[in-house]
């Protein structure tokens, strides 16, 4: 039996923390360079000319903040243009929503001039509580779409443009279908079948191994026609421990990964196996590792930018 990677939240975090082993993924490092170059000039300075200097606060919303890494990455750079920030956090995960509380805590001479206002729980139990009066200028979603919009991706991005105020900006940041992660999933989209899915133990994760891609979402933008721009970052993952032929707790979790699927290896049939093997086998490139110099084999994804302007 297999199931989707997301309907077990301490597997889904298990792999998760692979993402920050830059040596198995420089998803982070990647976006992080994203932020140092382009935040200044494509984030802060649409938002300043949209919102002009009322003197007021800057309100800030993230979604699936995690444990606030690239958000407080942002905050800094906001920092710089705006004097006041108010920024408040949605992240269901307990253990990532208390991880930011204390790093905020921690550092708070990094954090003066910004207020923070915490929520544990998913968006759609926070749209449920709170509707969309609250409207904010800028919106932070890296990577949580595919969870956030699980159920009715349409109704999500209306939600979050209600909750959007004039002159602002949302963040999305989300894989593409064609590379990666994003492509194996596209192309193999029953790896995780409907019976299986209603076995879900958590009910705040998406219940499919079929990740919402960029496409899923442009099509929606462009359906009501809100304006976005468009721009993209690749991350590469060190595939290796996949194809030595020997079962390690690391190579099964990339296949996890890859797959959106608990277990993939032991959960599926031989054939199904054999077929994304050999499509891994197909997409990936063996090239020097940065560190040494190791031939190993990467698996590149790339991910949209999306900045959707009100
Ligand atoms: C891949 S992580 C992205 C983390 C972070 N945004 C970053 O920049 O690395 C996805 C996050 O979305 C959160 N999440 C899952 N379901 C959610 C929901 N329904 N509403 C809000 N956040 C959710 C997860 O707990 C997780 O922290």
């Amino acid at each position: 039996m297999s199931l989707p990677l997301s309907s077990n939240k301490d597997h889904w975090l298990e792999c998760y923390k692979l993402t920050w082993d830059n040596r198995v993924c420089d998803r982070h490092v990647r976006f992080r360079e994203w932020i140092e170059k382009e935040f200044e000039p494509q984030l802060v300075k649409t938002l300043s000319a949209g919102l002009g200097a009322t003197g007021k606060p800057l309100c800030v919303l993230g979604i699936g903040s995690a444990e606030g890494n690239h958000e407080m990455l942002q905050l800094k750079k906001l920092k710089t243009k705006f004097a006041k920030l108010s920024t408040t956090v949605i992240e269901p995960n307990k253990q990532m929503f208390l991880q930011y509380q204390e790093t905020v805590r921690q550092k708070s001479s990094d954090f003066t001039g910004i207020e923070f206002e915490w929520h544990n729980q998913t968006f759609q139990d926070y749209v449920q509580l709170y509707g969309v009066r609250k409207k904010y200028h800028f919106i932070s979603m890296v990577h949580s779409i595919y969870y956030v919009g699980d159920s009715d991706l349409e109704e999500t991005i209306r939600e979050l443009y209600d909750i959007l105020a004039p002159g602002g900006v949302i963040l999305m940041v989300v894989m593409t279908d064609h590379t990666g992660i994003g492509k194996v999933v596209h192309t193999f989209p029953n790896l995780a079948t409907k019976e299986q899915k209603s076995a879900s133990s958590d009910p705040s994760m998406t219940k499919s191994n079929r990740l919402i891609n960029s496409t899923d979402v442009t099509s929606i933008l462009d359906k009501y026609k809100i304006v976005y721009t468009q721009s993209e970052y690749r991350e590469s993952w060190d595939i290796t421990a996949c194809f030595t032929g020997v079962d390690t707790t690391k190579g099964n979790l990339l296949l996890d990964i890859h797959t959106q699927t608990i277990n993939f290896k032991a959960s599926v049939s031989t054939t199904v196996y054999s077929q994304v093997m050999d499509f891994l086998k197909d997409h990936m490139s063996v090239r020097k590792s940065h560190q040494s110099d190791e031939e190993l084999c990467y698996f590149d994804t790339v991910s949209d930018i999306l900045l959707i302007t009100k």
